[in-house]
């Protein structure tokens, strides 16, 4: 029987690796190919349509390289790209959309942040589920921008006396008007843990969308008839666009909090 094609993963950088975690949990036996777009990160403030035309050019890559199915792991991409993408390719495309419903269910204080990038908080999908949880519920939604922190983490400083000094700046706001949960809107912020725990203790919950999206690739592929079986384990293969020798140490240091098989990034063809 002919193995199920790889899954792709893609995001503009070493962000993705804390959804690529998930899929390895979630998906053992899947192959997969996580493409990083380090020539171009960070997206965020970049203008709508050069999003859209970056990642339809990553997922082209990916699709050429054999994946059956693409999970944009990328807040910012999924933003502006999801339908545009699945008008243009055949297969399975996943996005990521911010974690605000288990945020609205589980606020004592009816109070809830967003961290995000500009592109993540003017895309429509956050609006949506906005509109649909947390506004019928009552709660209040503050949002927190940077530009700095994907750069921060894309730079090793994911646990760093710099990037604490930008969490203070843009989160204490949230935290005076009494947020007790956070929605960590980028793919990137789950590896800042360390300096938001630093900063902030126990003030707010961190809520991600990785394993979410995880258990519904999984129901994605198993409805296509794309899924591996769980017996053998799945490869990993790293790709990115800029250069591999300067994006190894960060991919490595990552992996290593998430789940490292060896394997070090290449240039993506
Ligand atoms: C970025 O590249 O600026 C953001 C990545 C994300 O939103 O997940």
């Amino acid at each position: 029987m002919t193995p199920p094609p790889p899954l792709g993963v893609f995001d503009s950088g070493v962000g993705g690796l804390s959804v690529l975690a998930e899929l390895r949990r979630a998906l053992p036996g899947q192959d997969l190919l996580y493409l990083a777009d380090t020539a171009h990160v960070p997206y965020g403030a970049r203008p709508d349509d050069e999003i859209r035309a970056l990642t339809e050019r990553a997922v082209a890559a990916l699709h050429a390289q054999g994946a059956g199915a693409v999970v944009v792991a990328c807040n910012t991409a999924s933003a502006f790209s999801l339908t545009h993408l699945r008008e243009r390719f055949d297969m399975p495309i996943i996005g990521l959309v911010p974690a605000v419903k288990p945020a609205v269910q589980a606020t004592r204080s009816g109070v809830v942040g967003v961290l995000a990038t500009p592109g993540t908080l003017r895309g429509t999908l956050l609006a949506d589920v906005i509109r649909e949880w947390a506004e019928p519920a009552g709660v209040q939604v503050l949002r927190a921008v940077s530009t700095e922190l994907v750069p921060l983490v894309e730079a090793g400083k994911a646990d760093h006396v710099e990037t604490r000094a930008v969490l203070r700046e843009v989160l204490t706001p949230l935290a005076q008007a009494g947020a007790d949960q956070l929605v960590l809107g980028c793919t990137h912020y789950p590896f800042l843990a360390a300096s938001l725990r630093a900063e902030f203790g126990d003030t707010f919950a961190l809520l991600d969308s990785g394993a979410a999206v995880a258990r519904h690739t999984r129901r994605v592929l198993d409805a296509a008839g794309l899924l591996a079986p769980d017996t053998t384990a799945g490869t990993v293969r790293y790709f990115v666009t800029g250069d591999p020798a300067r994006a190894a140490p960060v991919f490595a240091a990552l992996l290593a909090e998430t789940m490292h098989n060896g394997e070090e990034p290449h240039r993506a063809p």
